[in-house]
């Protein structure tokens, strides 16, 4: 047993079928079988070839003469077995699953197919455009959200203004960093306190709002640190950014890159902030890669995308989401935890196919339609995350603009201050969780710190999924955590919303 054992491993089928040579046919698939190999010196009556030198001899007297060609063509007809696994142990290393994934997608249409139907029947078409436009508008002539847009011009203006006076001079860094904090300050708490002021406000106006001010925030600090750098690289007599530090190069699909240089402060124009304002990135630079030319055909894809799957967002909420969650207020109500836990599991199905439907209308079609159409050439708004094996790979990969953000602006400069790694990204996740919690709380005027903890709950599930879970087990672990968690931050939120606005009232 022992001699087999060891020579198992080094025997692949090929090289075995070719060691047997002209072996009569009986012999080789005891062979091919790896567990009785013929070995020079082994004796098996049955095939004097084998046993006896003076037989084989004379057999081979009256064999014709082949090519080595034509022997190892007769010996791979002789053998048909090789030492292999089968393809569904992990040991035979096999990972084309592309059958099994078309599989799941068949039996994911035809089970949601079903749902749909079985809505259908219960429900009625409960889709209805006109009632997208009042959870914007509730009076049709007062429009505070898009004005409150409007009014986020007076700090981009300020921000040019600063950076104007700090690159001539006339004022200080310590005064610019002091205009700057003000600045910036403002620009979170006035959007905020006009939505928890304005009655006519709509949740939806108001999470409309706060995301422009939340990224418009991303942008000028964004903004301030790269003109500081700016200065800084002046003052050391280096007149410009180096062109490798602003301008990568472009991936083919997108043309050859185009660079028309600008150096600091030639940048510090109306222009110049406005395309990076617009531009689909949260992290400035004097001179981004661009496009050659706009592709019209895949400009026109993507808007057909970008509306498609806004309307169709928009049905499966109505039509699915709103009557699951409706259903759920009475169990959440009564604390009966087996009919919260069959509530949670029928939304977490719909509202993970809507995350995953908005994940490519955000991501792919509209980010890649408003950079083809200022032809901003970095398309690297999302990586392979649905392969993440652990969460922190998941958050460094499913939404690039805010991660480069975090990476560049938060995480680096706190890193080299010589934090370590687990302070820089708790401090990371504080601050989105922050956000997170400052998006969904103040345009329902509700408190309530469940996005925050969802956010911060990330780090532990990140350390126990990075410690105990590898390879598939770590990714099933953040798919779980994906369409689990969401739903429970969702009904969580519309629960105190309702207990709070319709309870009270009746
Ligand atoms: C916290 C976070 C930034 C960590 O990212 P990460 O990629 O796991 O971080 P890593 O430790 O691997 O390091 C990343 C970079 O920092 C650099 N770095 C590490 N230590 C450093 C140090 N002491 N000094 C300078 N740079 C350092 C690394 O070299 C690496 O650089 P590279 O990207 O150029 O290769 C990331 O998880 C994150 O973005 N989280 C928040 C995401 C979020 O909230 N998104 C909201 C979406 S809605």
């Amino acid at each position: 047993m022992g001699d087999r054992n060891d020579r198992v491993p080094m025997m692949t089928g090929r090289t075995r079928r070719s060691t047997i040579g002209p072996t009569p046919a009986g012999g080789n698939s005891k062979q091919a079988n790896g567990s009785k190999q013929s070995s020079a010196g082994e004796k098996t009556p049955s095939h004097p070839s084998h046993s006896n030198g003076k037989v084989k001899k004379e057999k081979q007297v009256h064999e014709p003469v082949r090519t080595p060609q034509e022997r190892s063509k007769i010996c791979e007809r002789l053998s048909c077995h090789v030492l292999q696994e089968s393809l569904l142990s992990s040991a035979s290393g096999y990972s084309n699953y592309r059958g099994i994934l078309n599989w799941c997608v068949v039996m994911l249409v035809l089970s949601n197919a079903r749902l749909f139907l079985e809505n259908l029947l219960k429900y009625g078409i409960l889709v209805d455009p006109i009632q997208v436009v009042s959870l914007f508008l509730k009076d049709p002539y007062s429009w505070p959200a898009p004005c409150l847009v409007i009014v986020s011009n007076v700090f981009i203006m300020a921000a040019l203004y600063t950076e104007r006076r700090l690159s001539v001079g006339t004022i200080s860094e310590t005064t610019g960093t002091f205009l700057y904090l003000v600045n910036l300050t403002t620009l979170l708490c006035f959007p905020s306190a006009t939505v928890l002021t304005l009655t006519s406000m709509t949740p939806a106006g108001g999470v409309f709002a706060l995301g422009v001010y939340t990224i418009l925030f991303m942008k000028l600090y964004s903004y301030k640190d790269v003109n500081m750098w700016c200065r800084e690289i002046r003052h050391t007599k280096a007149r410009t950014l180096t062109r490798s530090h602003s301008c990568p190069s472009v991936a083919q699909s997108n043309g050859s890159a185009v660079h028309a240089h600008v150096s600091y402060p030639g940048n510090l124009t109306h222009r110049d902030i406005y395309y990076f304002v617009f531009a689909p990135t949260l992290c400035y630079e004097l001179n981004f890669p661009r496009s050659p030319r706009i592709r019209k055909s895949f400009l026109l894809r993507r808007l057909f995308e970008m509306l498609f799957f806004i309307q169709l967002l928009i049905g499966l909420v109505q039509q699915w989401i709103v009557p699951t969650i409706q259903n759920s207020m009475k169990p959440f109500q009564d604390m009966d935890f087996s009919r919260m836990m069959e509530r949670m599991l029928k939304l977490a199905v719909p509202n993970h196919l809507i995350w995953l439907i908005f994940f490519y209308w955000f991501f792919h079609s509209s980010m890649n339609f408003v950079a083809e159409l200022m032809r901003f050439g970095d398309r690297e708004f999302y990586r392979d995350w649905w392969n993440s094996e652990t969460v922190t790979y998941f958050w460094s990969n499913w939404n690039i603009p805010v991660h480069k953000w975090c990476l560049r602006h938060f995480y680096k400069p706190i890193m080299m201050r010589g934090a370590n790694k687990w302070v820089a990204q708790t401090a990371v996740f504080l601050v989105s969780a922050f956000f997170h919690e400052y998006l969904v709380s103040v345009p329902l005027k509700m408190f309530r710190l469940w996005a925050f903890m969802g956010m911060m709950s990330q780090i532990p599930l990140a350390w126990f999924v990075g410690r105990f879970l590898r390879g598939n087990h770590g990714n099933a672990a953040v798919w779980i955590s994906l369409i689990i968690g969401q739903p429970v931050a969702v009904l969580m939120y519309v629960h105190d919303y309702y207990v709070i606005h319709y309870m009270s009232q009746s």
